[in-house]
C-alpha cells in the first residue's frame, strides 16, 4: 500500500503548508486569532456603536445591551400547566378501557390489541410535541390474572382500567436522552433477561438502562439513574382515557416537563412504532 495522501487536499480542517491559519484548528476546538491588517472586528464595532447612540441618546449602556439582547435570545417556549388531553387511538377513534382491556364488542375486535405481549411501541405525544410516551396495556394476553406461569401485572402504581394494568411513560431514556424506539418496551420472551421474576421492561438499546414497566419505571440497570417520568391518566364516565399530568423527574433533555416546546392541546393519537431491540445489559 502506497504511503499516507497529502493532507494538504484532503484534510479540511488540517494544518499545513500554504493553508489559512484561521482554519487550521481540528474540529470543535476554539482558538482565539489576531485580527488580520485591515480586518474590522464586527463585534466589537458594534458594540461600540450601541455604546455611542446610548450615550447620544442619555441611556446606559448595559440597558441599551440589555434590550439588544431581548431580540437575540431566543424566547423560552411552553405552558403554564398541565393540559386535559383526550387520547385517540391508532385508527382515529376515542380510546377507551373498554377497547385497551379488550373488552370492547365494537367491530373490529380490539381483543389482543393491548397487552402484555405487545410488539409494538405504541406511543403519544404529551404533554408538549416532542415529548412521546410509550401507552402500555400489561395486563395477560389471555385475560386470566398474572402469576409467574402467566406473565403480566395488574393494579400496579398509576395504573388504570378494570385491573390497574393501563400505563404511560416517557419514551425518552433518562440518561442521555435517546428517544424512541432505541429505547423500546420489551414484551416477554424478548430477551432471556428477567428482573425480579418479570420477563418484560422498557429497554434502552444505546448504553442500557432498563426501566421497571410493572413499578413507575424504575431502573433495573444503569447507567440511567432516575426512573422515567410517567404520565397521569384519567378515564371519564363514558370510559375515555385522558392525559392530565406527570409525575417523577422532568422529560429527559427539558428544563422542566412543561418547557422547550409546544403544547399538544386538547388531543393526542396513539402511533405505532417498530421496537430496536438489543438484549445487551450491563453486568
Ligand atoms: S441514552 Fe439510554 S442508556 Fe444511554
Amino acid at each position: 500500500m502506497s504511503g499516507a495522501l497529502p493532507c494538504a487536499e484532503l484534510c479540511p480542517l488540517g494544518r499545513s503548508a500554504g493553508r489559512d491559519e484561521r482554519f487550521a484548528s481540528p474540529p470543535g476546538y476554539l482558538r482565539r486569532l489576531a485580527a488580520v491588517d485591515g480586518e474590522v472586528d464586527e463585534t466589537k464595532r458594534n458594540m461600540l456603536k450601541l455604546a455611542a447612540v446610548a450615550g447620544v441618546l442619555g441611556i446606559g449602556v448595559g440597558g441599551a445591551v440589555g434590550g439588544a439582547l431581548q431580540y437575540v435570545r431566543p424566547p423560552v417556549v411552553g405552558i403554564g400547566s398541565y393540559p386535559r388531553t383526550q387520547l385517540f387511538d391508532t385508527d382515529g377513534s376515542a380510546l377507551t378501557v373498554n377497547r385497551v382491556a379488550g373488552l370492547a364488542t365494537t367491530s373490529p375486535p380490539y381483543q389482543g390489541r393491548y397487552n402484555v405481549t405487545t410488539t409494538d411501541d405504541i406511543v403519544f405525544d404529551y404533554p408538549l410535541t416532542n415529548e412521546p410516551n410509550f401507552f402500555l396495556n400489561l395486563y395477560p394476553a389471555n385475560g386470566a390474572p398474572p402469576s409467574s406461569s402467566n406473565p403480566g401485572a395488574a393494579n400496579v402504581p398509576g395504573g388504570i382500567g378494570p385491573n390497574g394494568s393501563i400505563v404511560a411513560y416517557s419514551a425518552i431514556c433518562q440518561h442521555l436522552g435517546c428517544v424512541v424506539p432505541s429505547i423500546s418496551y420489551y414484551p416477554p420472551g424478548t430477551c432471556p433477561k428477567t428482573f425480579n421474576g418479570r420477563p418484560f421492561y422498557i429497554h434502552c438499546s444505546c448504553h442500557g438502562s432498563t426501566y421497571d414497566a410493572a413499578n413507575a419505571a424504575s431502573n433495573l440497570t444503569g447507567p440511567a439513574v432516575l426512573p422515567l417520568p410517567q404520565v397521569v391518566l384519567d378515564v371519564d364516565e363514558n370510559g375515555n382515557i385522558f392525559a392530565i399530568g406527570s409525575v417523577g423527574p422532568p422529560v429527559n433533555g427539558h428544563l422542566n416537563t412543561l418547557q422547550g416546546g409546544y403544547s399538544v392541546g386538547l388531543s393526542s393519537q396513539l402511533v405505532k412504532d417498530t421496537p430496536t431491540i438489543s438484549c445487551s445489559f450491563p453486568s
